[in-house]
């Protein structure tokens, strides 16, 4: 792990065609909402498939800072021990760590009536509001004061009530069904986020007793219950990693097998792979993957899941760069994720950026140079676009592509790349 004032290197060396089998960790976004519903019930869980990652320690310590036990207890599982009287409040130097520390808010102010939580700052993809999440809170009967930084939210008892968001933002969706699970009454969440993740989330709820329909669908109804019980559960594969190894196949060439990722949560990935030329066939142990050709250009435009996620684009700008023909992508999604297109042009990419376009001519190849990870998906892209490119590349900055993946670099190395930590 990285230590903090450092900076993580991976170097990477063009190599062979890949070949192989790759297994694919949890999915980080199900695993932290997963663990921030363990506010929900007092007791104990366990959580499988959870990748070792640092989000998922940073959420560990959250938990752990208002008195839950987290323990890995096997090298792919979590026990979390959820005692009487914790202290419901997210302090700022964890949630200034990791974002997504904002949806403990909306189970702490079900099972407890009360919150404090920091407020997060914005980040390299640009200003990351949370209007959408204290408004649906607000709807189910929650009041809130921000001063010196933190809200802090009230509730006596969260009533249902129906809550149309603006946009189906993931995060808001999330804290929205997790306080509406101990209301009373009925609660209707229109405009919701439809991503696997809420799925894996409401089936987690289902679990622990709520009674929640329709998640994976624009409409989710909650009925609350007076009581929820702690359970086990295995968390999905991610469907992001699975895309990172699609990507880096499709670069470096080759056939492997993405051991445990579903089709059927990455159909629009898949669509535009096999557009570009990537040939993918689901089998029952997951993805099979040959690429065979350089790739062709295709236009791409993130959306809202079932559409293109934003998480995928830096892979498709990758590949991308060394593709036949143009490609333009659009950004709908996170106006200022654009940044690591910079360190693809200081490899020789033709990238030309116009508001949230980017226009990708493809070279016939990226030179290596030393580049900076910006955030998690843009480094491992990075990475990915290194494995085509002539000579060496060296990716700092690297501790925020270990925040989402596990044994990256052992992993890859694994089918053969050139790749190792300086
Ligand atoms: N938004 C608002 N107000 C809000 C909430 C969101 O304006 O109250 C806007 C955002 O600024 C953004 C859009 O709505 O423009 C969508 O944001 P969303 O809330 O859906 O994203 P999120 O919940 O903050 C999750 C993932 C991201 C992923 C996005 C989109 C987690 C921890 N993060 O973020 O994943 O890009 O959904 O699918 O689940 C990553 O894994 O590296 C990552 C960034």
């Amino acid at each position: 792990m990285a230590v903090s004032g450092s900076s993580e290197r991976i170097v990477v060396r063009p190599g062979g065609p890949l070949a192989g089998r790759v297994r694919i960790s949890g999915a980080k976004n199900s695993v932290l909402k997963i663990m921030a519903a363990t506010c929900l019930a007092e007791g104990t869980y366990v959580l499988r498939r959870v990748p070792a990652i640092t989000d998922v320690e940073c959420m560990s310590d959250l938990l752990a800072s208002m008195g839950m036990t987290v323990t890995r207890t096997a090298p792919d599982e979590l026990t979390i021990v959820h005692p009487p009287n914790i202290v419901p409040e997210a302090p700022y130097e964890l949630v200034e760590r990791m974002r997504a520390s904002i949806v403990v808010l909306g189970p702490l102010l079900a099972r407890y009536g009360r919150a404090r939580v920091a407020l997060p700052g914005g980040d390299d993809f640009g200003p990351r509001p949370i209007d959408m999440h204290l408004r649906g809170l607000e709807e189910l009967g929650a009041q809130f004061e921000s001063s010196h930084g933190y809200i802090e939210a009230t509730a006596d008892q969260l009533v249902g009530t129906t809550i149309v968001l603006e946009f189906p933002s993931v995060g808001a969706t999330e804290n929205a069904l997790m306080a509406s699970v101990l209301a009373t009454g009925t609660t209707v969440i229109e405009n919701a986020a439809r991503e696997p993740e809420i799925s894996d989330l409401a089936s987690f709820l289902n679990r622990m007793g709520a009674d929640v329909k329709g998640a994976g669908s624009p409409t989710i109804t909650i009925e609350g219950v007076g009581e929820l019980a702690p359970v086990s559960h295995d968390v999905i594969p991610d469907r992001i990693e699975a895309a990172t190894f699609l990507a880096a196949l499709g670069i470096a060439g080759g056939e492997v097998l993405i051991d445990g990722a579903r089709a059927d949560h990455m159909e629009m990935f898949v669509q535009k792979s096999a557009d570009m030329g990537i040939q993918i066939v689901a089998t029952q142990d997951g993805l099979l993957a040959t690429a065979s050709q350089r790739l062709q250009a295709v236009d791409v435009s993130t959306l809202p899941y079932p559409g293109l996620a934003t998480d995928y684009k830096p892979f498709f700008v990758a590949m991308l760069t060394t593709a036949t023909g143009v490609g333009i992508v659009t950004e709908n999604i996170f106006t200022g994720r654009f940044r690591y297109i910079d360190e693809l042009v200081r490899m020789g990419a033709d990238i030309r950026t116009e508001g949230h376009h980017a226009v990708v001519r493809g070279q016939q190849r990226l030179s290596g140079a030393p580049v900076r990870a910006h955030d998690i998906r843009a480094g491992a892209a990075l990475v990915v676009a290194a494995l085509g490119a002539e000579g060496e590349t060296v990716v700092s900055d690297a501790e925020h592509i270990d925040r989402g993946y596990e044994l990256f670099v052992e992993k890859l190395a694994g089918l053969g790349a050139d790749i190792r930590r300086a």
